[in-house]
């Protein structure tokens, strides 16, 4: 633009009509230069380097991993080449060759969770590659799904939409946070109000953290209380604080309960049998009493 700009002022002061033929006969020839070069390289033939050095490495910015992420995640693009099922496709590049499960890259562990373990799709790692619970994407998803001592392995479920597959409405079509959708135990008894604020990185009126109420009037079991109602603690948990302080015994619920008749720990298990040994520790060996939802005592 500059240069045929130049070219029009030069020629206007000097009115030399054959140097600006000259120069008008150059840009032609630079041009179709330029073009016929553009034109041999636009078949894309397999044995040129498409993308840009480093896409196979991690750390480069040209990692396809982090490709895909500035893409929000959309592989469509890549199938065009890679072929719908990412078997190569026209380029033969398969990409099953490392992502060897059934769903190739779509499966639910390639972007989140442990990319060498199929069964934990749930960070850590997180989708910007944390795996420190102090991160939010991490938090206390081990906790509450692999390594829960206190009760069951809870499902996905009780904090969010599961999508089917990865391109359902809902789950990469937004910027982060995550979004948190409570069902299951999260919602039951008091817990329907439950809530979840990002920015504080908080779980408030949940039932599993002690949202609940159970009453004398309706129970066949009225000794047992010494109010008109048992209450839990109706605890706020912070998401990515994962040190032990918001889970310990008599946090979600005191021991025993307000309301409940009075009774040392080591005596809980002599009612609630199966559930608390003498100690005070959680002995439901299968985990699925304790916290379940329900009243579990003399053995039910
Ligand atoms: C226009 C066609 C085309 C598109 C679209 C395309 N690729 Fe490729 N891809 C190729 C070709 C050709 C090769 C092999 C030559 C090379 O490495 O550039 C390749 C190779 C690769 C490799 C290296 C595979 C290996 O085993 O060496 C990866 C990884 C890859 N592509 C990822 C992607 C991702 C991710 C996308 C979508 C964001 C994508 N590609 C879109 C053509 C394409
Ligand atoms: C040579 C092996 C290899 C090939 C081929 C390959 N990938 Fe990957 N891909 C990886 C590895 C390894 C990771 C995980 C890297 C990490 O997390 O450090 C990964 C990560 C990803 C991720 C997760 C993104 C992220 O960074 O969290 C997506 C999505 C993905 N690959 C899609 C594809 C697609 C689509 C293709 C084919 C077009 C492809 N891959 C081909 C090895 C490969
Ligand atoms: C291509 C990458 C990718 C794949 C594959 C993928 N996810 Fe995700 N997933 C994400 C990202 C990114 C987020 C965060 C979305 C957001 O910001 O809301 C996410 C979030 C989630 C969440 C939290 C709730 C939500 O939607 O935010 C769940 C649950 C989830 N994924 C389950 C799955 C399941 C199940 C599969 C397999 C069917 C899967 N993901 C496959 C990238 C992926
Ligand atoms: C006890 C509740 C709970 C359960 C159960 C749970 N999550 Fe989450 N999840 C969260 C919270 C809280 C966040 C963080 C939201 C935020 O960023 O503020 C989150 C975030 C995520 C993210 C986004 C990570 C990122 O990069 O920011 C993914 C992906 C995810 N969860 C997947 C899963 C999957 C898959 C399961 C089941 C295997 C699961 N979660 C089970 C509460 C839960
Ligand atoms: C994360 C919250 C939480 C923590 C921590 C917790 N509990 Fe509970 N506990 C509950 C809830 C919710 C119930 C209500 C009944 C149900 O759903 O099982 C309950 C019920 C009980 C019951 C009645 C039996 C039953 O399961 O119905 C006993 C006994 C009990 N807890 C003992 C303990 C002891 C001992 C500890 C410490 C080792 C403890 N709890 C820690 C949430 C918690
Ligand atoms: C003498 C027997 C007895 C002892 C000891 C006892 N409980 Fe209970 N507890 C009960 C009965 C019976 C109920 C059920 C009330 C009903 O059916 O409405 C109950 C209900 C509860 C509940 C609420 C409902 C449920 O099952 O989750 C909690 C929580 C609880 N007990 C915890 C404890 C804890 C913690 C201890 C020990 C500190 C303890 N209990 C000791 C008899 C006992």
């Amino acid at each position: 633009m500059v240069f045929v700009i130049i070219v029009t002022v030069y020629y206007k002061k000097n009115k030399m009509k054959n140097t600006f033929k000259y120069f008008l006969l150059l840009i032609i020839i630079l041009l179709f230069g330029a073009c016929s070069k553009l034109n041999d390289n636009v078949p894309a033939a397999p044995e040129v380097n498409l993308h840009k050095e480093g896409i196979l490495n991690p750390a480069s910015k040209n990692f396809h991993g982090t490709l895909i992420k500035n893409l929000m995640w959309d592989m469509r693009g890549c199938q065009q080449c890679h072929a719908a099922d990412y078997s190569g496709g026209i380029v033969e590049s398969s990409c099953l060759t490392c992502h060897t499960q059934p769903e190739g890259p779509e499966a639910c562990n390639t972007c989140h969770g442990d990319f060498s373990d199929p069964a934990k799709i749930a960070p850590p790692r997180d989708t910007e590659k944390n795996t420190s619970t102090d991160s939010v994407g991490v938090g206390a998803h081990v906790k509450h799904l692999y390594d829960n001592q206190i009760g069951k392995d809870i499902p996905c479920e009780t904090c969010h939409k599961v999508p089917q597959q990865v391109y359902e409405a809902g789950h990469v079509d937004t910027e982060l946070p995550a979004e948190i959708i409570f069902g299951d135990k999260a919602i039951i008894n008091l817990g329907i109000n439950s809530s979840y604020d990002a920015t504080t990185a908080t779980c408030s009126n949940t039932y599993c953290h002690g949202n609940w109420e159970f009453f004398r009037d309706s129970s066949a079991n009225q000794f047992a209380y010494n109010s008109d109602r048992m209450i839990g603690n109706n605890q706020s948990v912070v998401w990515n604080v994962v040190d032990g302080t918001q889970a310990g015994c008599g946090s979600c619920h005191n021991l025993p309960p307000d309301g409940h008749s009075n009774a040392q720990i080591s005596a809980c298990g002599g009612c609630h049998s199966g559930i608390v040994d003498v100690n005070g520790e959680i002995v439901d060996s299968l985990r699925y009493k304790h916290i379940n939802g329900e009243i579990n005592v003399f053995g039910n």
